[in-house]
C-alpha cells in the first residue's frame, strides 16, 4: 500500500484527494453540483449528482497522479452532515435529499420536543431538537409526503449514500450519525427509546461503526464506474467537522480548532462525553473511537465579512482584480490601520440569526456605538472583531463545561488571515496556529482509511506522523484584557435587544 484516498462530499462540491502515507497530496480534484431551493428556507440536492462528482473526481485523481489503483490501501468518506437520503426497496433514491441548512422543520422540532421531552432529548441525543438535524426531516416527509415515506426502506446520510454506491453496504459511523438526533451519544448506538417514541423503524438505519473501522469493499460495478480496484476497503469516515479535526490533528484533550468559513465553528476534542444541559453547543461522537467532541456553531462568520465586502468594498474588489490580489488581504490591510476595540465600535454578527449561544432565528446584525469619527476601516475591523466575539462565546461555553483549551488551530478562509488569527488568539487567551496541510476533512478521512488499512496503529498515531503545525500566534495580555471588557458589553447588547429583535421580525412589511 502506497496511498490513501479521501473523499469529501460537501455542499458546494465534492473534493477527492489522493495522499501518500506521509500525507503529501498526490493529486486532487473537485466536482461541483447545484443546490435546489424550491421555497424560501428549503435546501435540497440530488444524490445522483454527488455520485457523478465522486466518480469523475476519483477518475481525475487517478489520471493526474498516475497511481496504480491497487496501491490505494483504503478510502475514507467525509461530507456535509444531517442530510436525509431515502431509498426504496430497489435502492432507488425516492426524493431529493433534504440538507443540513434546510429550515422547513420548525413544527417537527416542536413535536419531537413534546414527544420526548427537552431534557430527555438532550440527555440521550446531547442536543435540543434542531431544524438542521435529520430526525425532524424524516418526520416532515412522513407528514407531508406520506406516499414517499411509505416507499422508504433505507435512510442514509449523504456520505453513507456514497458508501452504499461504492460497497453495497447500508452503514454509517458514530460521528455523522450523531447529527441525526437518533443516536444515543454517550453509548454510541441508535437510541431505541427515541426511535420507538418517534415511530422510526430501526431496520431503516445503517449499521453503526466507529470511524476508522472497515465498513465494506468496493464492488465490481463501482470499480468500473470509478477506476478504483475491486476489493479496496472503505472505512467509516466522519462528518465534515469530525473529519477536519483529524485533518488538523485535533484528536486529544485540550486541543481545539476554530473555522471561519461562511459559518464559524469552535470544536474541542473530549475524551469524556460532555453535554451542555442548556443545549447551546453540539456534543457528538468524534472520529477517535470511544471519544467525543463538543462544538459551537455561529452562523454569520465569514458571511458577515462577505456581506460587508459585497456592499461596501467596491474599491478593494476592483483593486484586487487589477492587481491579482485576494480582496480579503486588502480589507485586512484596512482593518489593521484601526486599533483593537475600534474606538468603541461593536458589531453583532447575527445577520442570519444565531445558533450558539442564543439559538435565536430572529436576532439580526447590529453596529453599536457609531460615531462621526468612525471610518469604513473601523467598520471592517468591527466586523472581524464581532465575529471573533461570537467565536469567543463558543469558547466560553466549552470552558464553562470544563473543557480545557490550551491550543487552537485556525482553519477555513478566515483562519488564513493573520489579523483574524491575532484577534482570535487575543480573545481566547491562547496560542492560535495553522497546520501546514490545508486539505482538512479529505486528509482526515484519508488518515482514517490508513488506520483501517493498518498503515497507522491509531488515529492519534496517524496525526502525529502526518500533521505539522506552522504559524503560531501568541496572545497579548493587554489586548486580551481590553477585548474581554468589550465582550461583556457585546453580550449585554444581545440581552438588551432580544425582545426588540422579535418585534422587528414581526413587523408586517408594506
Ligand atoms: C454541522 C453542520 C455543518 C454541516 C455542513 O452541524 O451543520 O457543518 O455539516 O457542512
Amino acid at each position: 500500500m502506497k496511498y490513501v484516498l479521501g473523499i469529501d462530499i460537501g455542499t458546494s462540491g465534492t473534493k477527492t484527494v489522493l495522499f501518500d502515507l506521509a500525507g503529501n497530496v498526490m493529486a486532487s480534484a473537485t466536482g461541483e453540483y447545484p443546490m435546489y431551493q424550491p421555497h424560501n428556507g428549503w435546501a435540497e440536492q440530488d444524490p445522483e449528482d454527488w455520485w457523478k462528482a465522486v466518480c469523475s473526481t476519483i477518475k481525475e485523481v487517478l489520471k493526474k497522479s498516475g497511481a496504480d489503483p491497487k496501491e490505494i490501501g483504503g478510502v475514507g468518506l467525509s461530507g456535509q452532515m444531517h442530510g436525509l437520503v431515502m431509498l426504496d426497496k430497489d435502492n432507488k433514491v425516492i426524493r431529493n435529499a433534504i440538507l443540513w441548512c434546510d429550515q422547513r422543520t420548525a413544527a417537527q422540532c416542536e413535536e419531537i420536543t413534546e414527544i420526548i421531552g427537552r431534557k430527555k432529548l438532550i440527555d440521550i441525543t446531547a442536543n435540543p431538537a434542531l431544524t438542521g438535524f435529520t430526525a425532524s426531516k424524516i418526520l416532515w416527509v412522513r407528514e407531508n409526503e406520506p406516499e414517499n415515506y411509505e416507499k422508504c426502506r433505507k435512510i442514509l446520510l449523504p456520505k453513507d449514500y456514497i458508501r452504499f454506491m461504492l460497497t453495497g453496504e447500508y452503514a454509517t459511523e458514530v460521528s455523522d450519525a450523531s447529527g441525526m438526533q437518533l443516536l444515543d451519544i454517550p453509548n454510541r448506538c441508535w437510541s431505541d427509546e427515541v426511535l420507538t417514541k418517534l415511530q422510526i423503524d430501526k431496520s431503516m438505519l445503517g449499521k453503526m461503526y466507529e470511524s476508522p473501522e472497515v465498513t465494506g469493499k468496493v464492488h465490481r460495478q463501482a470499480a468500473e464506474a470509478t477506476g478504483l480496484a475491486e476489493g479496496t476497503i472503505v472505512v467509516g469516515g466522519a462528518g465534515d467537522n469530525a473529519a477536519a479535526a483529524v485533518g488538523t490533528g485535533v484528536v486529544k484533550d485540550k486541543l481545539a480548532f476554530a473555522t471561519i468559513g461562511t459559518s464559524g465553528v469552535v470544536y474541542a476534542h473530549s475524551s469524556k462525553v460532555r453535554i451542555d444541559p442548556k443545549g447551546r453547543v453540539h456534543s457528538f461522537c468524534s472520529a477517535v473511537p470511544g471519544e467525543w467532541l463538543t462544538m459551537g456553531v455561529t452562523l454569520g462568520a465569514g458571511l458577515s465579512l462577505k456581506w460587508f465586502r459585497d456592499n461596501f468594498c467596491h474599491a478593494e474588489i476592483e483593486q484586487a482584480k487589477r492587481e491579482g490580489k485576494n480582496v480579503y488581504y486588502l480589507t485586512d490591510m484596512e482593518a489593521a490601520k484601526i486599533k483593537p476595540g475600534c474606538d468603541r465600535l461593536l458589531y453583532l454578527p447575527y445577520i442570519m440569526g444565531e445558533r450558539t449561544p442564543h439559538l435565536d432565528p430572529d436576532c439580526r446584525g447590529v453596529f453599536f456605538g457609531l460615531s462621526a469619527m468612525h471610518t469604513r476601516a473601523h467598520l471592517i475591523r468591527a466586523v472581524l472583531e464581532g465575529v471573533s466575539h461570537s467565536l469567543l462565546d463558543c469558547v466560553m461555553i466549552l470552558r464553562e463545561m470544563g473543557i480545557e483549551i490550551n491550543q487552537m488551530m485556525a482553519c477555513g478562509g478566515g483562519g488564513s488571515s493573520p489579523l483574524w488569527r491575532e484577534m482570535l488568539s487575543d480573545m481566547f487567551g491562547c496560542e492560535v496556529m495553522t497546520v501546514a496541510q490545508k486539505e482538512g476533512p479529505a486528509l482526515g478521512v484519508a488518515l482514517l482509511a490508513g488506520v483501517g488499512a493498518g498503515a497507522y496503529s491509531s488515529v492519534q498515531e496517524a496525526c502525529e506522523a502526518v500533521i505539522k503545525t506552522d504559524k503560531v500566534q501568541k496572545p497579548d495580555a493587554k489586548r486580551t484584557e481590553l477585548y474581554l471588557k468589550y465582550h461583556v458589553l457585546y453580550n449585554q447588547l444581545y440581552k438588551s435587544l432580544q425582545n426588540d429583535f422579535k418585534t422587528l421580525a414581526n413587523i408586517e412589511e408594506a
